[in-house]
């Protein structure tokens, strides 16, 4: 599986798709990474953010912030194609995300999952993680 790091261009095309996906919204108003923030991620040197593409086409992408001082890894956002599930491609990006991470020392890594959300859950529980406390979404737009 070629999974390759995003690239400054695919910024508006991951736009576009995390704005279609129900699993990514916290809230009844649709809201995804804008593409100027999603550029910015993509090119920060600490960050993790990588896809699969097929005919140039991205089928499937992680974005991992990863925070150096607290030494903390957050699972952001997966996302694969309806058409590429259930052949192993979140678990071949969870191991290269978890390898990344122990390569920039990196001693702890969480993820947030809606109640809903079963496939994700037992995607995070085949890859080891422990299921903890459940919690309400709180957020205020600031600009
Ligand atoms: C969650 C998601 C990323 C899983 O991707 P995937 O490539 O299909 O997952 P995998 O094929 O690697 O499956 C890994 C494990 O997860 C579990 N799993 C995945 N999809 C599942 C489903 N629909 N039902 C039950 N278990 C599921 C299985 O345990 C599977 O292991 P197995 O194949 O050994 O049984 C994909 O369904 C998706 O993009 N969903 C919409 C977006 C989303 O919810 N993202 C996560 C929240 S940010």
């Amino acid at each position: 599986m070629n999974i390759e790091n995003l690239k400054k261009e695919d910024a508006s095309e991951i736009h576009k798709i995390g704005l279609r996906v129900n699993e990514f919204q916290t809230s009844e108003k649709p809201l995804f990474w804008s593409k100027d923030v999603l550029e910015a991620w993509i090119e920060s040197k600490n960050d993790i953010t990588i896809c699969l593409k097929e005919k140039e086409e991205i089928v499937a992408f992680a974005l991992v912030a990863v925070h150096l001082p607290t030494s903390k890894a957050t699972f952001e956002n997966m996302w694969v194609a309806p058409e590429h599930r259930a052949k192993g491609v979140s678990q071949e990006f969870i191991k290269k995300i978890i390898e990344e991470l122990k390569n920039k020392n990196i001693g702890y890594v969480a993820g947030m999952v809606g109640l809903q959300n079963t496939a994700s859950q037992a995607m995070l529980t085949a890859a080891g993680f422990q299921k903890g406390k459940e919690f309400y979404w709180f957020d205020k737009t600031l600009k």
